[in-house]
């Protein structure tokens, strides 16, 4: 398989870097010249990666073509290329609807939408994929957890989702300020913290529904530790700024 990418920035980085440290069988990843710094860095760091000379030099020699552009760059750039049948096309355009990009590409091209996340170059997190489809599925796996969605509406929600990076790590730092004002070294209190919270994470992928519900009850010795924090927590709102976090990057997100 010879994989090509549209845009080399900081999405395309993550995902060369993952499939270049993968088991994935591929014969070469050619990226395109822009950014000149960020290609140069992958071509140096993989030796897999190769430079096209232009856009369509990616095209011509790619099976599957990921589009990792800005959409506001989309229809300019996609408006001078030729992509050749057979070939299948992921695109991750942020807010960009598979119906708004199909156009730009020649009839009867598979394209298909993926969110992935930066932690693919660890082979870490989500990649929500729409629709199911075989190669998509089989580059992405290696990169993480692929969850193909019935919709694309589902995988849109999906992506809402991912807005709660920066309120996570806040999560978690803290959690760590907290330990650390109880007199312990920063190291220490967000190596405890991070594992700790890793480590739950790691439980709640279990259940086989995806039904998660149970784990608070576990969690909760009546008269104990957690159940005093639940409550403490639940008397301010519980999660509801939660919520009412992903409703309004859902309004921002759908106009
Ligand atoms: N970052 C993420 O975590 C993430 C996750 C999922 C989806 N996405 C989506 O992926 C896309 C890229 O995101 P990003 O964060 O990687 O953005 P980025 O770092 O800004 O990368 C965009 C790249 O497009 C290049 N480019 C500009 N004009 C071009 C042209 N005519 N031909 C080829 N390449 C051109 C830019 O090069 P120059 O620097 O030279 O302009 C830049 O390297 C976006 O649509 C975003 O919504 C991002």
């Amino acid at each position: 398989m010879r994989i090509g990418f549209i845009g080399t920035g900081g999405i395309t980085s993550a995902i060369v870097a993952g499939l270049c440290t993968s088991q994935l069988e591929f014969d070469v990843i050619r990226v395109s010249p822009r950014n000149r710094e960020t290609s140069l860095a992958l071509k140096k760091r993989f030796d897999r990666v190769r430079i096209g000379e232009s856009n369509q030099d990616v095209l011509d020699h790619s099976d599957v073509v990921i589009l990792a552009i800005l959409p506001q760059d989309m229809k300019k750039i996609l408006a001078d290329l030729d992509f050749k049948s057979g070939q299948v096309v992921i695109h991750l355009l942020a807010g960009v609807k598979i119906s708004e990009i199909s156009p730009l590409i020649e009839p009867g091209i598979t394209v298909i939408r993926a969110v992935p996340l930066p932690c693919v170059a660890i082979h870490k997190g989500p990649i929500a994929l729409f629709p199911e489809n075989e190669t998509a599925v089989s580059l992405f796996e290696v990169l993480g957890s692929v969850i193909v969605v019935d919709s694309e509406l589902q995988l849109e929600s999906l992506s809402i989702v991912t807005a709660l990076m920066a309120p996570y790590y806040a999560l978690l730092n803290t959690v760590s300020d907290w330990a650390v004002n109880q007199g312990i070294g920063r190291k220490n209190a967000t190596d405890y913290t991070t594992a700790m919270f890793g480590a739950l994470s790691l439980i709640a992928e279990q259940p086989a529904d995806g039904d998660i519900r149970s784990l608070i009850k576990e969690s909760m010795t009546r008269g104990g530790l957690n159940e005093l924090a639940m409550s403490t927590i639940d008397e301010r709102g519980g999660f509801d700024n939660v919520v009412h976090a992903l409703d309004r990057v859902k309004i921002k997100v759908t106009g």
